[in-house]
């Protein structure tokens, strides 16, 4: 509502205050109507309701789709022993823990989810977070002081570019995956001052692996610390699934790494592992761990059952790797442009954002749950449609999605388009398909 009179003078609110003259701070509200336009398009992508969950397929908006738009990549999420894990632990503890784990919510299956955590990652301890993205924010709040340094890959997750904002450090980006780049950032800055490199393990849009030994060797040169954000690779690489650092064998030389259960884990929640001391003073520092209330016990239980699962159960990740390659080696053959993805995140180029909708819409209705990424999360006109695969997506229901993809890549003309091309150019483009991983006990895929 509006309160402010024509001629500008103080006038009352209906609710009694005085407000002073100027620009109403909702105006911007009402006039941000881009999602409006694209709903009376048809073309609105987001906020879908899905009504029910069936493996890799949901029912949505009464039609059952196939999903390649989450990030269940081991499809633990609705496994009935993981669910029934959940409700064990809910039964057990209630259904909340009313309290922050610094005073009275600490339960006990939140210390044996640390542990088995800290033991899985190999690492001394590890911190639950109610989110992944409060544990980068935990971490990236807490460690520095004025004066100290973060080094950024320019393509990191948005909750990492958060915390570094967040924090009193010095936020310096480098070149995406660039080693180069990174030396160069580093040379210039005071030996003495405090600094660590913040990236993630496998980038979120792109799908790349990020090349951890280059990039490490650069930072111990410089003596910076190293932090590693295993969101997107938990699960997928390095043995037994436990992400880029081990995957490349050098996770004794990641200081932090941070992983989430909102992906292969099926859950929602993070957590940071590495020495005793360091996660010690994140436990006691970390504003959103200690002002917040603790994740809920069927977190823990759901957790502590998909984590077991995920190192038992190998074929998940074989099925897994299976299905990516072919879905890369299959959305190349067709001519789509897939960047230089090398895990199961495979971002399709549209260029255009509003032809980007118009593809998501027209794969809703030929049965396909995907969703289109624009700016932010990719650069201006480099908007894709991330799709990403499941262990458990059958070969019929990959088939149906590559076959909508091309023929609908075709109606909309998107290879013709300008903006396409354009992005086409700008982008890197991997031509070979990576090797095929041995989840086992071995370090790398
Ligand atoms: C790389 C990366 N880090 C952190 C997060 C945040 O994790 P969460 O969803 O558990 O808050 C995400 C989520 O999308 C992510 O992709």
């Amino acid at each position: 509502m509006k309160i402010v009179s024509i001629s500008g003078e103080d006038v009352i609110s209906p609710l009694g205050g005085v407000r002073k003259p100027g620009v109403d701070l909702f105006d911007k509200c009402e006039a941000y109507d881009e999602p409006d336009r694209a709903q009376a398009l048809g073309i609105y992508p987001f906020f879908r309701p899905i009504e029910e969950m069936d493996g890799a397929e949901v029912i949505c908006e009464g039609k059952r789709v196939i999903m390649v738009g989450a990030n269940n990549y081991l499809g633990l999420a609705n496994d009935p022993r993981v669910v029934e894990a959940g409700i064990a632990a809910t039964r057990k503890y209630g259904l909340g823990c009313t309290g922050s784990r610094f005073l009275s919510g600490n339960l006990i299956i939140h210390e044996q989810l640390e542990e088995a955590l800290a033991s899985y990652m190999r690492k001394d301890a590890a911190l639950l977070f109610s989110t992944g993205y409060f544990a980068n924010q935990g971490a990236l709040t807490s460690l520095f002081e004025d004066g100290d340094y973060i080094l950024c890959d320019k393509e990191n997750h948005a909750s990492l570019i958060d915390g570094c904002r967040m924090s009193p450090a010095k936020i310096i980006p480098f070149a995406h995956n660039s080693p180069e780049s990174l030396r160069r950032r580093l040379t210039r800055l005071p030996r003495e001052a405090g600094k660590m490199v913040v990236i993630d393990g496998v980038f979120s849009m792109s799908g790349d692996i990020a090349r951890l030994p280059e990039l490490m060797t650069v930072a111990a040169e410089f003596g910076a610390k190293f932090y590693v954000d295993e969101a997107h690779a938990l699960g997928v690489i390095g043995a037994d699934g436990r992400g880029a650092a081990h995957h490349f064998g050098v996770a004794n030389d990641a200081d932090l790494i941070m992983g989430t259960f909102s992906k292969s884990l099926g859950c929602m929640g993070g957590f940071l592992a590495g020495d005793e001391d360091v996660i010690k003073f994140i436990r006691h520092k970390a504003r959103c761990f200690i002002f917040t209330a603790s994740p809920p016990p069927a977190v823990a239980g759901g957790v502590l059952c998909s984590l077991r699962i995920m190192q038992e159960e190998q074929w998940r990740m074989v099925k897994l790797w299976e299905n990516t390659h072919r879905m890369h080696r299959e959305f190349r053959a067709a001519g789509f442009h897939i960047g230089t993805t090398e895990t199961p995140i495979v971002p399709i180029l549209v260029g255009d954002e509003q032809k980007a909708f118009f593809f998501a819409q027209k794969l809703f209705d030929n049965g396909v749950f995907a969703t289109p990424a624009i700016y932010p999360a990719v650069r201006r006109g480099q908007a894709i449609i991330r799709t990403s695969y499941m262990a458990t997506h059958t070969p019929g229901q990959l088939d149906h999605v590559l076959e909508a993809f091309e023929r609908i890549a075709r109606e909309l003309r998107i290879f013709e388009d300008d903006a396409y091309q354009r992005a086409a150019r700008e982008i890197p483009q991997r031509h070979h398909h990576t090797p095929v991983p041995k989840p086992g006990r071995s370090a790398a895929i």
